[in-house]
């Protein structure tokens, strides 16, 4: 009983934060989620994948609804592969996966699953205000997202912008090691055109398919 309660406990002392601010509007901001070292490697790694041109422009909709429409959204994005991570990749899924059994237990979530993709928003690209989840596959339920971007200042722009339900915005800046959670089904958001290309690791939390929901 007693293992199990400090273990707990420790769960909440890294995340309960995060966990009370998501709860209280929707949204949470972090600077320590992982440490500098990782934020690093993943920058490395995207900028190397980017340099050999392995991103693609992002869409918009799923299945059959699925386009590509720059008026939307601008940015170029590479999907990681869940059955072949590098060791890097490795370890934000490990680093994600803790947040994911906090969230569970904490709120009584049934977080099963995290897809994740790197994503490139070259200067002037933006992403227009919307909602994570899709109408038809409604299984994200947490964005996760994680700023790569080294010595990035206020006049590089690139701001995540996040709507409240009384419309006031706040803007997140794109900074190395800024880690955002937005609830996908409610918080509208947006981002804003950088003045250089502006890296990230955005993720979802998903819950399981409706058809396999009980
Ligand atoms: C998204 C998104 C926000 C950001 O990819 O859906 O809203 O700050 N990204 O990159
Ligand atoms: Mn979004």
């Amino acid at each position: 009983m007693r293992d199990r309660g400090v273990a707990a406990g420790r769960f909440e002392d890294r995340f309960s934060l995060l966990i009370h601010q998501l709860v209280e509007r929707g949204w949470a901001v972090t600077e320590d989620f992982v440490p500098p070292w990782i934020v690093r490697e993943l920058f490395a790694e995207a900028h190397d994948l980017w340099r050999q041109g392995r991103f693609r422009p992002a869409g918009i909709g799923r299945g059959a609804h699925y386009r590509v429409c720059s008026e939307i959204r601008g940015d170029v994005i590479f999907w990681w592969d869940e059955d072949a991570p590098t060791p890097i990749q490795r370890i934000y899924r490990a680093e994600i996966e803790r947040l994911r059994l906090a969230l569970n237990e904490a709120l009584f979530l049934s977080l099963v699953e995290f897809e994740v993709h790197y994503a490139v928003f070259p200067p002037g690209a933006f992403y227009q205000r919307h909602r994570d989840r899709f109408r038809m596959a409604d299984e994200r339920m947490i964005s996760c997202i994680l700023y790569v971007n080294p010595e990035w200042s206020d006049e590089d722009g690139g701001a995540l912008r996040i709507y409240d339900p009384q419309g006031a915005a706040s803007d997140i800046l794109p900074r190395a090691g800024t880690f955002a959670l937005l609830r996908s089904d409610t918080v509208e958001h947006e981002v804003l055109p950088p003045r250089r290309s502006r890296f990230s690791v955005t993720g979802w939390l998903r819950r399981r398919p409706r058809e396999f929901r009980i």
